[in-house]
């Protein structure tokens, strides 16, 4: 299993990120513009290469020619390690190199180059080049203005009096306090001074945008933050120049200017002299930036940062690494905007596709020779390399530069083709640009499509990522997008590219434009499931929504934001939420979320307004985890916790960077996070809504009793999965009302113990109540009132944390196990009971009719729910509610794709918990860890306030 080996012994996490991505492909070989893979049947499947090696392909992969080339110079045993000698292939190709940059910029100075093995270390010696002649020049500039220094200690005014007042010495060269000082102390302050300035650390300039490769120092210079901001803290000082801000340019000098300081004297006074020099080392760019999203410049841009690096006498790096060796359709792209470089980097294509190789290439008046004793590589220089560079050199430029007028003119057909995409998809596509064949396609960002699926591939940046894995499985073409900005496709074929391989792609992307315009993320989801998608439908179903945001209500105070952090009650819930996923059956759902597990951060949803009965209102917003409730349940099995916390948390810090100050979790999100308590998030407040969910099942019941005509003080009550923290303060509210109580476990280890701490926590409960003096309407306090011995257990043990386990057995020994509260993992007990409470956390459903006694009411606040939903219709005596469902005073509520299982105007219960926190302006945790009767009469008060009420409870059976 080679897709194993290579990711445990590889690359661990990449691995899940190409299977999230539908790019789970492993070649086999690969020729001129094709690549070849074995799909899961076994066939051998040809796919067009429009990603060209990241520019490396130029060639074509595998070039015949320069195949047998390699072939022959190995069978002649030319050397490959023969360091520290003349190497002549390096000379020949040094020679040719710089012949064409002649060529190319018209000029006669010779260029020399250094080799080395990969387009970063081209980069770096080109830093380190840059860094090597500044320190030589200024330490030049030292030496000679301290000559002048010593010549002044040296002389007879040395011990001269002067007055510092008369002395034009910038501040903090001599101490302040000093009025008087010597000619010779002057000398020895400007001397220090001067050493210090020798010491400034060097600042490199790069563009917005940009990427130069990744080692240390080069990392620095690539501007995507993921990858440079955890190494920030060693490598280069770099400044960054937005080429959209030319005023930069501008502004740039003046920060970086620093002087010498030189003295003079004229017989009579003392003469200072400041000197600037500037602390710029080189400036990087790239003359079209690849990764960065094939991205130009205006030409004054340019022309500004050659006239900038005149000025400030550094050099001007220009990495042609990706866009240059014909790349662009010619030799040097830079030269295509008149631009004169001091350095050129070269790389990918310098080596034909078939080796490692990579050149920075020097003006010789800007090359130091020392260089050339302190830079050196193990496998630079080496003869096969040199020797297919060389061809590849001489094949760029062979026929009067056919190659080139090829590239060009297939660059231009394939600029045109997408130029008339374009026009038809004016909604989807935003931009097409590049030169020759560096072509990039920029798509409209998508934050709003209503695809949530494709909304979300935005959010998290993936989106061109989708689409490569679509055109991959689909259309047989591969593309990339650049690693800066997801939204632009990257094109890069190798020169041997056909138009008709033009035209396919054309057309593939034309069906991309189709489905991104319709909403459509089903070929999205597809390209991650293909393994089990066979064929994709061809369809014009259009999914965009048209209807307005229900309530948009202008008027309103928006109190507070608030955020609410969810997932996927189950796998079929995806087709709601994304209707375009709708036709994926539920094994395919089921392997679209598992799939894309590396990502599980939707896009958030809303906000939506949520209104008080007394006026004010919050901001709701959903943001999701992309996961069912089993693939939370996993982790609890699993036992790893740690990482779904993580997710948690990132979802909730996600919110508070979008300014919400509560974040309500739900369902399993605040089951994994023990409540919320496993989380350690500043500024924000938490809620795992328990109490208002135990709050609404309470009334559920109480309503449920009343319609059934039962008295809920004489009857049984059956609490499933009463272990957990809701149930078990669901049962202790219980107690204070119902006659009899049955707690049932899950069965799973160690849950008849849990069940009889639950039972001692609620003998605690009554106890304290007692000893608080509200016990007047606890039907159990009363009862253990009445035990022989209590009051003095009361006494001795009142404020001991073992209070329960006595009142446990002092129940036991004076009236036999079961009296008040019966303990099982039997799930036949439930028919012992009237009021059922379903709160198990489980996965699946797994009551039903059989279950339940004649005419009972039965709760299910459990998320996913405990009891099958055709129970209703089988059992039409009982009456079944949903007890954590609340209704909202002016029916606001989620968009309808959202609910779940939820209808208009309705929230959870959890949820509304963390509204009615907002609307309240409470800052503190709501339901933190585990909660008290208290808590749960609180909150019933506040959503009583502002007009929340149970909601299910009418929509369900009969009323
Ligand atoms: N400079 C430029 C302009 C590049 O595009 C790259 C690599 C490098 C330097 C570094 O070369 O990978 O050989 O060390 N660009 C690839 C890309 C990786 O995604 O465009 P390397």
């Amino acid at each position: 299993m080679t897709v194993m080996d290579y990711r445990d012994f590889v690359r661990p996490k990449f691995v899940g990120l190409l299977q999230a991505l539908g790019l789970e492909c492993e070649f086999e070989r690969a020729l001129g513009s094709q690549l070849f893979y074995r799909n899961p049947k076994g066939d051998m499947v040809t796919v067009t290469d429009f990603l060209g090696g990241y520019g490396a392909a130029l060639f074509g992969h595998n070039d015949p020619q320069f195949v047998d080339q390699l072939c022959a110079l190995l069978r002649s045993d030319v050397p490959f390690n023969a360091q520290m000698s003349i190497r002549g292939a390096a000379g020949q190709l040094g020679r040719a190199l710089s012949d064409a940059f002649n060529r190319e910029l018209k000029n006669t100075e010779r260029y020399i180059s250094t080799f080395s093995n990969s387009g970063a270390e081209a980069v770096e010696i080109a830093v380190k080049h840059a860094e090597f002649r500044r320190q030589k020049s200024l330490q030049k500039q030292f030496d000679d203005i301290d000559f002048t220094l010593a010549s002044l200690t040296a002389s007879e005014h040395a011990y001269r009096e002067l007055d510092v007042a008369d002395l034009d010495l910038p501040a903090g060269v001599l101490p302040a306090t000093l009025n008087s000082v010597t000619l010779r102390q002057v000398v020895e302050a400007v001397r220090q001074h001067n050493l210090a300035q020798l010491h400034i650390e060097p600042v490199f300039v790069a563009l917005r945008g940009s990427f130069h490769g990744k080692l240390v120092n080069t990392v620095q210079l690539t501007y995507g933050r993921q990858y440079r901001a955890p190494f920030a803290r060693f490598g280069l000082n770099v400044e960054f120049i937005d080429p959209q801000q030319p005023h930069q340019l501008q502004e740039l000098p003046a920060r970086h200017t620093h002087h010498w300081l030189s003295l003079q004297w004229d017989g009579e006074h003392l003469h200072v002299l400041q000197l600037p020099f500037s602390a710029i080392t080189a400036v990087l760019m790239e003359p079209i930036q690849g990764e960065g999203g094939i991205n130009e410049f205006a030409a004054e841009f340019y022309l500004g940062l050659r006239k900038l690096c005149n000025e400030q006498q550094c050099p001007l790096v220009v990495d042609e690494v990706q866009s240059g060796f014909g790349r662009a359709g010619t030799f040097l792209a830079s030269s295509q905007f008149n631009l004169q470089g001091d350095y050129y980097c070269l790389s990918k294509a310098l080596g034909g596709g078939l080796m490692k190789i990579a050149a920075t290439v020097i003006r010789s008046s800007h090359y130091e020779g020392e260089f050339s004793y302190i830079h050196s590589s193990t496998f630079a220089e080496d003869d096969p390399s040199c020797h297919i560079a060389l061809s590849a050199l001489r094949r760029l430029f062979a026929d009067d530069d056919a190659m080139l007028k090829d590239i060009r003119t297939k660059g231009a057909y394939l600029k045109a083709s997408l130029n008339e995409l374009k026009m038809a998809y004016p909604d989807v596509i935003a931009d097409v640009r590049g030169r020759g064949l560096l072509v990039g396609l920029e798509l409209h960002d998508l934050s709003v499509s209503s695809s949530l699926v494709q909304a979300s591939a935005q959010y998290n940046d993936a989106l061109g990522y989708l689409i490569a894995g679509y055109l991959l499985q689909f259309e047989a073409l591969r593309v990339a997008p650049s690693g800066s900005n997801s939204n632009v496709i990257r094109l890069e074929p190798p020169a041997c590219i056909t138009l008709g391989e033009i035209d396919k792609l054309i057309a593939a992307l034309q069906r991309v434009c189709d489905m991104l315009r319709r909403g459509d993320a089903l070929p999205l989801a597809a390209g991650i499931c293909a393994d089990s998608m066979p064929a994709l439908p061809a369809r014009q179903d259009d999914f965009r929504v048209t209807e307005p945001v229900e309530n948009r209500d202008a008027k309103v105070e928006v109190v507070a934001r608030v955020a609410f952090i969810n997932h996927l009650i189950d796998a079929d819930i995806l087709g709601d939420v994304d209707p375009s996923l709708a036709a994926l059956s539920p094994e395919q759902k089921r392997t679209f979320i598992n799939r894309t597990k590396p990502e599980r951060r939707a896009v958030p949803v809303g906000p939506v307004i949520i209104r008080s009965r007394l006026g004010m209102a919050v901001e709701f917003t959903l943001y999701p985890l992309c996961m069912d409730s089993d693939a939370m349940a996993e982790y609890i099995r699993s036992g790893d916790l740690d990482s779904i916390r993580e997710e948690v948390g990132r979802r909730v810090t996600d919110a508070r960077a979008d300014g919400c100050s509560i974040a309500g979790l739900g369902m399993y999100t605040s089951i994994v996070t023990n409540n919320c308590q496993a989380l350690k998030i500043a500024d924000m407040a938490l809620t795992s809504g328990n109490a208002l969910t135990i709050g609404m099942g309470l009334e559920a019941i109480e309503q449920g009793c009343v319609q059934q005509g039962l008295a809920l003080c004489e009857q049984t009550a059956a609490v499933v999965g009463a272990a957990g923290n809701v149930a078990s303060t669901y049962a202790s509210v219980l107690s204070a009302t119902v006659d009899h109580l049955i707690l049932i476990g899950s069965g799973r280890d160690g849950s008849v113990r849990r069940l009889e701490k639950t039972a001692q926590q609620i003998y605690a409960d009554a106890a304290r109540s007692i000893l608080k003096g509200t016990a007047e309407h606890d039907r159990l306090a009363q009862r253990l009132l009445t035990l022989d011995g209590f009051r003095g257990l009361l006494h001795s043990h009142g404020q001991k944390a073992d209070l329960g386990l006595h009142i446990a057995r002092l129940v036991d020994e004076r009236l036999g196990a079961n009296a008040f509260i019966t303990v099982t993992n039997d799930l036949d007990a439930i028919k012992g009971a009237r009021i059922v409470l379903c709160a198990a956390n489980a996965p699946q459903p797994f009551l039903g009719a059989e279950h339940f006694a004649e005419r009972s009411v039965i709760c299910d606040i459990a998320v996913p729910l405990n009891v099958h939903q055709d129970l209703p219709s089988q059992r039409e005596d009982v009456l079944y509610m949903h007890g954590g469902i609340v209704q909202t005073p002016f029916d606001d509520g989620l968009a309808p794709n959202v609910r779940a299982y939820l209808k208009k105007g309705q929230l959870y219960a959890c949820m509304a918990e963390s509204v009615l926190m907002g609307l309240s302006g409470m800052s503190q945790h709501g339901s933190y860890g585990d909660i008290s009767r208290e808590q749960v009469q609180q909150v019933r008060a506040l959503a009583a306030t502002h007009g929340f009420t149970l909601a299910q409870f009418k929509t369900q059976n009969s009323l």
